[in-house]
């Protein structure tokens, strides 16, 4: 398999060399709209060649790769998705957010019907996400998901300015946000992926409810998803370890990205 990695912060660099540890990998580009970034984590990668962050140098090597994985940011999302799915390659996303634009959603998924590639969405920084799917074949009746960050994980999220919220005066747990996974998407973009990937499974952007709360007092990034519905009901908890690197981002989120190339390597799929 010869993969394309589009970014090369704290998820894209787990993943680079996860990958260049795995046989049926041959081939790993990279790229980044910081060149520093891609050069300095291929240097002890063998594998991997760093292409220009210019669509002209992606499409030459597109030809050539089975799997794009998009791990940059929504811009970049917006940009390489359809792109990539044009080219006939298959694209993993992790800003799921992008998402929760609902024309560019249903482009998105067209393109990848009408030029027979996959558009994988990995778990990301949630669990729960298998019952959840699971549930979604008969009748969902809530799907509510509370995230808590401390303020290092939530720092620069537009929807903290919006209400004026200083997050680093808080000195106590405190709901900066209540509302649906749309506006939650949108309002904190780099830090709410979890809340798109379970809409996308669930019942949708504006049927989902998400809290979040702010936490001076924690270091992680925990999610409880409480999903109701006919199957009776579900509550799942997530204590994420932050990436040094970025703080908003859960290790657990690269590691999705992780095993979910090793699902679509192997010909057996357990718990899908
Ligand atoms: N699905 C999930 O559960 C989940 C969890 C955490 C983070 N994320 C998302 O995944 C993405 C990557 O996260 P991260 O922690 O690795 O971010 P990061 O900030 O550590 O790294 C992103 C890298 O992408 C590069 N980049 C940004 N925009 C680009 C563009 N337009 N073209 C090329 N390169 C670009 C940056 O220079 C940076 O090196 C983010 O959008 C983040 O919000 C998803």
């Amino acid at each position: 398999m010869r993969i394309l990695i589009i970014g090369c912060g704290s998820i894209g660099s787990v993943l680079a060399k996860a990958v260049h540890d795995m046989p049926e990998v041959d081939r790993i580009y990279v790229t980044d709209q910081s060149k520093d970034y891609a050069l300095h984590l291929i240097e002890s990668l063998e594998k991997a060649r760093y292409v220009d962050n210019v669509n002209d140098n992606i499409v030459k090597i597109l030809g050539e790769v089975d799997l794009a994985v998009e791990a940059a940011s929504q811009d970049a999302a917006r940009k390489f998705i359809p792109f990539v799915l044009e080219n006939g390659a298959d694209v993993m996303v992790m800003s799921v957010g992008v998402f929760a634009d609902d024309a560019f959603r249903e482009k998105c998924f067209t393109l990848a019907k009408k030029h027979r590639s996959r558009l994988y969405v990995p778990s990301g920084a949630i669990c729960g996400t298998d019952g959840l799917h699971s549930a979604s074949a008969a009748k969902i009746q809530e799907v509510h998901l509370i995230t808590r960050k401390g303020p290092r994980g939530l720092r620069g999220a537009p929807g903290l300015k919006m209400k004026g919220i200083d997050i680093d005066s808080l000195t106590e747990p405190t709901v900066v946000f209540e509302g649906n996974a749309r506006d939650a998407s949108n309002q904190y973009p780099k830090n709410l992926n979890v809340a798109a990937t379970i809409s996308l499974l669930g019942v949708g952007f504006d049927n989902t409810h998400v809290t979040i709360i702010c936490d001076p007092t924690t270091e992680r990034n925990a999610h409880t998803l409480i999903v109701k519905g006919d199957f009776g009901e579900l509550r799942c908890e997530t204590q994420n370890v932050p990436s040094p690197m970025t703080p908003s981002t859960s290790y657990l989120a690269a590691l999705s990205a992780v095993a979910a190339i090793k699902r679509i390597l192997g010909n057996v799929w357990i718990g899908v």
